[in-house]
C-alpha cells in the first residue's frame, strides 16, 4: 500500500485489547459500508444497522432508548432542536385543512411556527388559555386534530391538566401533546396522564449543562413513526456529539432535578417577600394560582424554572441584569446547573405583540431565572445584592 492509501484507509482496524470503554462510543459517521449488496438490503428491509447519518446513527438509538424509558413511552425520536421534533411531528401527522388547538402560553417559537409558518400551509390553530379546561373544549372544531400544551409553560409557569385535557383531547379524536421541558422526565410523565405525544428540547435539563443542542419526542408507536418519517425527510437529525453528550445529561438527571427543586422553592420564597419583586411565578407556591393541581401532578418537586416581576418594568429589569452579571448572567436559555436569567420581552417572546404579550403575563419588568444547582446560599445572596443596588 502507498502511503496515500494507508492514510485514507487509517485508524479502521485499532483493536482495543481487553477493557472496554466505560462510555459509548460516538459514532462519528456519515455512511456505513456493507460487504455485499444482500446484506444491505437485509438493513433496508429492516434489519438493525445503519446506513446513512442523516437516517439514524447508534448515538441517537442509545438516546431514544434511554428517554423512552425515562417518559414511559412506547417509542422515541431524537433530533437537531426542539423546534424540530415540534415541526416534525405537526408537519408528519397533520393534513392541509386539519386544525389545532394551542395553550396561548406555549414557548414563543412555538407560538410562532403555530401562528405564522402552519398557516401557510393550510392549517389553521386557534390559542387559548389552557388552564381553563371550558375555553379549550369551545375551540374545538370537527376539523381539530391536534392538541398542543405545555405541562409548565415558558415564562410564567402556567400548569396544564394534562390528566383532564388529555381526556378531552381523546373524546374529541385529537393527538395530544405535551411540551414537557420545563418539568422534565424527572418530575412528570405527561404519558402516564394520558397524553399521546411528549416533546423535549434536551438544551434544556436532559442535557442540562449548556453544551447540547437537540429535541426528542416520545409516546405512541403510531406517531413516534410520522413524526420520524417527517424528521429524515425535513432533515432534522441530531449530530452524534449532541446525542452522546445528551444521553450524559440523561444520567444525572433526576439528581440535578432534586437539587433544582430545593433551590429554586426557597429562592422564589425569598423573591416573594422582597419589597422590590411584585409577582413571583412558581408552581411550588402557595400563591400560584394553580398550586394544588401543581401539588397533584408534579409530586416530586417543582423543577427549578420562575419568573418574577420587578416593580419599575425595563428600567429596573435592565438595571436588575447589570448588578448581578456575572454572578447569575443573562443567557436567553435555561436548565444549565449554573443560574441563569433571561428577560422574555426581548427573547424568547420577543415574535410576539406587545398585546400578546400582555395577555399571558409578559410584562416589561418580567425576568424569567433558572435555578441552578449552586449552594443555596450564594444564590440568594447574589439576588439580595443586586435587588439592593437597583
Ligand atoms: C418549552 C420549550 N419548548 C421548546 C423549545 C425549543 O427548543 P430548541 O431551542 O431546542 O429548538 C424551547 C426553547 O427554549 C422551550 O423553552
Amino acid at each position: 500500500m502507498k502511503s496515500s492509501t494507508r492514510i485514507a484507509r487509517a485508524g479502521l482496524e485499532l483493536d482495543l485489547g481487553l477493557g472496554t470503554p466505560i462510555n459509548p462510543a460516538i459514532h462519528q459517521a456519515t455512511v456505513y459500508a456493507y460487504p455485499s449488496l444482500e446484506d444491505l438490503e437485509r438493513v433496508y428491509q429492516g434489519e438493525t444497522g445503519y446506513i446513512y447519518y442523516r437516517n439514524g446513527h447508534p448515538n441517537a438509538t442509545s438516546l431514544e432508548d434511554a428517554l423512552t424509558h425515562l417518559e414511559h413511552g412506547d417509542a422515541a425520536a431524537v433530533s437537531s432542536s426542539g423546534m424540530a421534533a415540534i415541526s416534525a411531528l405537526l408537519l408528519g401527522c397533520l393534513q392541509t385543512g386539519d386544525h389545532i388547538v394551542a395553550d396561548q402560553n406555549a414557548y414563543g417559537g412555538t407560538f410562532a411556527l403555530l401562528n405564522l409558518d402552519l398557516p401557510r400551509f393550510g392549517l389553521t390553530v386557534t390559542f387559548v388559555n389552557a388552564q381553563d379546561a371550558n375555553e379549550v373544549e369551545a375551540a374545538f372544531t370537527p376539523k381539530t386534530k391536534w392538541l398542543h400544551l405545555e405541562s409548565l409553560s415558558n415564562p410564567t409557569l402556567r400548569v396544564a391538566d394534562i390528566e383532564r385535557l388529555s381526556a378531552l383531547g381523546k373524546a374529541k379524536g385529537a393527538t395530544v401533546c405535551v411540551d414537557n421541558t420545563f418539568a422534565s422526565p424527572a418530575l412528570l410523565n405527561p404519558l402516564r396522564h394520558g397524553a399521546d405525544v411528549v416533546v423535549h428540547s434536551l438544551a434544556k435539563y436532559i442535557g442540562g449543562h449548556g453544551a447540547v443542542m437537540g429535541g426528542a419526542l416520545i409516546g405512541r408507536q403510531s406517531v413516534v413513526q410520522a413524526a420520524r418519517a417527517a424528521l429524515l425527510r425535513f432533515g432534522g437529525t441530531i449530530a452524534a456529539f449532541d446525542a452522546w453528550l445528551a444521553l450524559l445529561g440523561a444520567k444525572t438527571l433526576e439528581l440535578r432535578m432534586q437539587q433544582h427543586s430545593h433551590n429554586a422553592l426557597s429562592v422564589a420564597r425569598f423573591l416573594e417577600a422582597h419589597p422590590k419583586v411584585g409577582r413571583v411565578d412558581y408552581p411550588g407556591l402557595e400563591s400560584h394560582l394553580q398550586h394544588n393541581l401543581a401539588k397533584a401532578q408534579l409530586t416530586k418537586g417543582y423543577g427549578g424554572m420562575m419568573a418574577f416581576e420587578l416593580h419599575g418594568g425595563y428600567e429596573a429589569a435592565s438595571a436588575f441584569v447589570k448588578a448581578i452579571y456575572p454572578a447569575i448572567p443573562l443567557a436567553p436559555s435555561l436548565a444549565d446547573v449554573s443560574s441563569t436569567l433571561s428577560y422574555p420581552v426581548s427573547t424568547s417572546h420577543r415574535a410576539l405583540s406587545p398585546e400578546a404579550r400582555a395577555k399571558i403575563g409578559v410584562t416589561d419588568g418580567l425576568l424569567r431565572l433558572s435555578v441552578g444547582i449552586e449552594d443555596i446560599n450564594d444564590i440568594i445572596a447574589d439576588l439580595e445584592k443586586a435587588l439592593a443596588e437597583i
